[in-house]
């Protein structure tokens, strides 16, 4: 027993729990899912395991993205990515849904199954019934000849190492850096991308991990935050854009460790509904980077206070207006917008761990939760 309890230690590499540990490994784990692809410098990039299929992808005139939880969640930033950069028209399904329908499907059709078990039953599942219909699969997978990345036609796979906290963080890091790359790959071969879009993309996806790295250094300034909202019996994640799925992702981690019911929304719609639920007792969590949609984001910030919501904003280093506005702030670095969710859901992964740890929770395994969800 003790030496178990020894060689964990050693395994949590000094960190209280593996989550904490793989959130700050995420510099590297990023770095990891690009290097050998990424040449910044000579403005190339290439993916392996896609060489044979590019041209398909290019010519695709329809992308469905297939995963659950966070991996669902991935694919949802990916959306945005692959329409702004590759002009290609992206569906995101769950893929505990879309196995259960009749999905149109047609010959051209590109499935990208995001899984980082690779075990997912759902997703294993769905990969089957889209094949079934003649499309052609590429996995994003985290573990090298699992189920899903064998019965893909290709693929790229993230290299975060195992990720042993059941709630996933360097994992979704990763699923989007390499989907990024994929977006890029695609409109590169598509000429749908400038050069100089392209080559400033490739060169601001090689400062990621430094700017991962400094958010990071927060991490006390997060700690101190989240003590105040311990015992917070329901939260609100908003985002626009590229951070509405950061949202979402931000709101699953808190609900998954610390058993808070949290819910992610786009800003824009809490206007249709839920801003009936504002009230001082009620956080709520604003993604304000520094984008296309800050001014709007910001009047959103002003709606909730104005019901006397407590604002905790996700803010860029710099930002001198938004303080006045909200009752936190956390900064990120400035990221240009179509990487904004590598950056800005790192907060967030760690305002739910240590709520979680504030609440005596069992971290690397929540109640309920299995690592992989191999059943149906
Ligand atoms: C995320 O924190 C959860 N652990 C869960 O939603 C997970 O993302 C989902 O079960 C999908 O797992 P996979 O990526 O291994 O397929």
């Amino acid at each position: 027993q003790k030496v178990e309890l020894e060689l964990e230690a050693i395994e949590k590499g000094g960190f209280d729990h593996f989550m904490l540990k793989e959130i700050f490994e995420q510099p590297r784990s990023i770095a990891d899912s690009m290097r050998g692809r990424v040449q910044a410098d000579s403005g190339t990039m290439q993916l392996g395991g896609l060489r044979d299929y590019l041209d398909k992808l290019a010519a695709s005139e329809r992308i469905v993205i297939i995963g659950c939880g966070t991996s669902w969640h991935a694919g949802l930033v990916a959306e945005y990515i692959f329409e702004e950069l590759a002009r290609i028209p992206v569906e995101v399904e769950y893929a505990s849904e879309f196995r259960y329908r009749n999905p149109i499907i047609k010959e051209g059709d590109i499935v990208i199954a995001i899984s980082q078990s690779g075990e997912t039953a759902d997703t294993l599942a769905a990969i089957e019934l889209a094949k079934s219909k003649g499309a052609t699969i590429f996995g994003v997978c985290n573990v090298v000849g699992s189920s899903i990345a064998r019965a893909t036609d290709a693929g790229a796979y993230t290299h975060a190492g195992p990720e042993i906290g059941v709630a996933s963080t360097k994992a979704f890091t990763a699923q989007v850096t390499v989907l990024t790359l994929m977006a890029l790959a695609a409109a590169k071969r598509k000429g749908t991308i400038s050069e100089s879009l392209f080559r400033l993309l490739l060169a601001e996806l090689e400062s990621i991990p430094a700017k991962v790295e400094k958010v990071l250094q927060a991490a006390d300034k997060i700690k101190e935050i989240a003590y105040i909202f311990t015992y917070a019996r329901n939260f609100i994640y908003l985002g626009r854009g590229l951070n509405f799925p950061v949202a979402l992702e931000g709101a699953l981690k808190l609900k998954e460790i610390s058993y808070i019911h949290a819910e992610g929304y786009p800003a824009a719609e809490m206007k249709h509904g839920p801003i009936a639920l504002i009230d001082e007792d009620m956080p709520v969590v604003v993604i304000a980077t520094k984008d296309s949609s800050y001014e709007k984001i910001v009047s959103n910030i002003q709606e909730v206070k104005a019901r006397k919501g407590r604002v905790i904003a996700i803010t860029t280093e710099g930002d001198t207006h938004l303080p006045s506005l909200v009752d936190f702030t956390i900064e990120i670095p400035k990221v240009h917008e179509v990487l904004v969710p590598l950056v800005s859901v790192i907060p967030l992964q760690l305002l739910a761990y240590d709520i979680a740890v504030m609440r005596g929770r069992n971290v690397d395994q929540p109640r309920n939760l299995a690592k992989s969800v191999t059943v149906e």
